[in-house]
């Protein structure tokens, strides 16, 4: 589509994608999209992993509207005591280990990275930053430098200096995780790079060489944490905690939010020399901790065994369809490769025409042409799920008759 006639621009709105899918949503319910056009579409890619509990979740809008009825902004972060930051604070320290005592809230996930790395370099007095090949952090400047994809970083250079990649799963090129560097940042399951699920003895080996070397080990769980794999949160798959938890997406229940959780003892340090050492105007905002606290309360209802059941159901008959060549997966976070980014192409559209005024939401990943995404709400019911398989298996069946490349 050329630029000019992206429909984004004729309402006045600037666009950074040639192919918006310029889908008109009236409103959302449980797994639905509902379109203005009538047709229903079931959202399997929960807004990439934001509507983990489904849309207009009764729980998280009880909180929102309790919230709105009572103040919105009262002061920039870090002032005043104000409760829905308390109660998301105790309701996530509850999910995590006990070394993650102390919770800074943000507002996005690049600005949870952005805030990490600065922190890794207040307290270990080092400059180099270690990430691990295929990340994706996100699109500030200092999230991007941490990122992996060259093709988007190349034309904003220069990002931050000192930045460099171990590779990811390669046990043996840890070794250069030394004590001249400051952090390693690591998604704990690569959501870009199309649900790439590293070994546990990597991520434990990595563990245990930041430990040693007093480096700081970040893990970025903006899109797989919030019970995205299948647990609360994915570092519990491996057997590792990270001494900063980087989160957003799903935390805030819909509402814009990031936030770092770490020891206190760490945290503070953004107090002194300088003192403020990360402030913030909106972090923290009442509205988006009242999400949080409505999304923590169903994060800690979820029922795991009925979800990885649901999940498996998908995994199995995604698998025996002849479009499908691999499927990765862990708790509901999918990839499913076919043979060509063209085949992504057409299921994705298929997908999106209605049949009945019915379709299904389906997405691509930045740097994977040839795969598709799923990561369907956590709470849908058995009978919401089957019907968003059938949509789903109808797209592929659409393209099977695709020619060999
Ligand atoms: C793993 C990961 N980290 C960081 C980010 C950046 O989060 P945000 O878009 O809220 O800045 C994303 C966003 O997709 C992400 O998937």
């Amino acid at each position: 589509m050329p630029y000019a006639e992206n429909p984004f621009l004729s309402r006045g709105l600037a666009s950074t994608t040639l192919h918006p899918l310029g889908l008109e949503v009236d409103r959302a319910e449980g797994p639905w999209l509902i379109l203005k056009n009538g047709t229903r579409l079931f959202d399997a890619i929960s807004g990439i992993g934001v509507s983990n509990f489904g849309h207009g979740h009764p729980g998280i809008q009880a909180e929102l509207q309790r919230q709105l009825d009572r103040h919105l902004h009262a002061m920039v972060y870090g002032e005043f005591l104000q409760e829905a930051q308390t109660r998301a604070s105790a309701l996530l320290r509850a999910s995590l280990p006990e070394s993650l005592d102390g919770v800074y809230f943000l507002n996005s996930g690049a600005e949870a990275i952005d805030a990490a790395l600065k922190l890794a370099k207040r307290v270990t007095g080092r400059r180099r930053l270690f990430a691990v090949t295929g990340g994706y952090h996100g699109n500030t400047h200092g999230a991007l430098s941490v990122s992996s994809n060259e093709l988007r970083k190349a034309p904003f250079r220069p990002l931050l200096p000192e930045v460099e990649f171990v590779t990811w799963n390669d046990l043996a090129d840890l070794k250069r995780v030394d004590e001249t560097v400051a952090c390693v940042v690591a998604e704990t399951v690569q959501g870009d790079a199309g649900i790439r699920i590293p070994d546990r003895a990597w991520l434990q080996a990595l563990r245990d060489r930041c430990t040693k070397s007093g480096v700081l080990l970040v893990l970025d769980e903006i899109q797989c944490g919030m019970g995205r794999t299948g647990k609360p949160w994915a570092f519990e798959h491996f057997g590792v905690t990270p001494d900063v938890l980087c989160m957003g997406k799903a935390l805030g229940g819909g509402m814009p939010i990031g936030a770092l959780a770490a020891s206190t003892d760490l945290l503070g340090q953004f107090a002194h020399h300088p003192s403020l050492g990360h402030i913030t105007t909106f972090g923290g905002h009442p509205m988006a901790c009242a999400g949080a606290v409505g999304a923590l309360t169903a994060l800690h209802e979820l029922d795991f065994s009925e979800l990885e059941r649901h999940c498996s159901v998908w995994h199995k008959a995604l698998e025996e369809h002849p479009a499908v060549e691999r499927v990765r997966r862990i708790g509901a976070f999918f990839a499913v490769e076919l043979e060509s980014a063209e085949a992504v192409q057409k299921a994705v559209d298929v997908g999106l025409a209605s049949q009945d005024e019915l379709g299904v939401l389906l997405f691509w990943f930045l740097s994977v042409p040839n795969a598709f995404r799923l990561a369907p709400p956590l709470v849908a019911t058995e009978q919401e799920m089957a019907q968003g398989l059938a949509l789903i298996l109808s797209a592929l069946d659409d393209i099977t008759d695709l020619p060999r490349q």
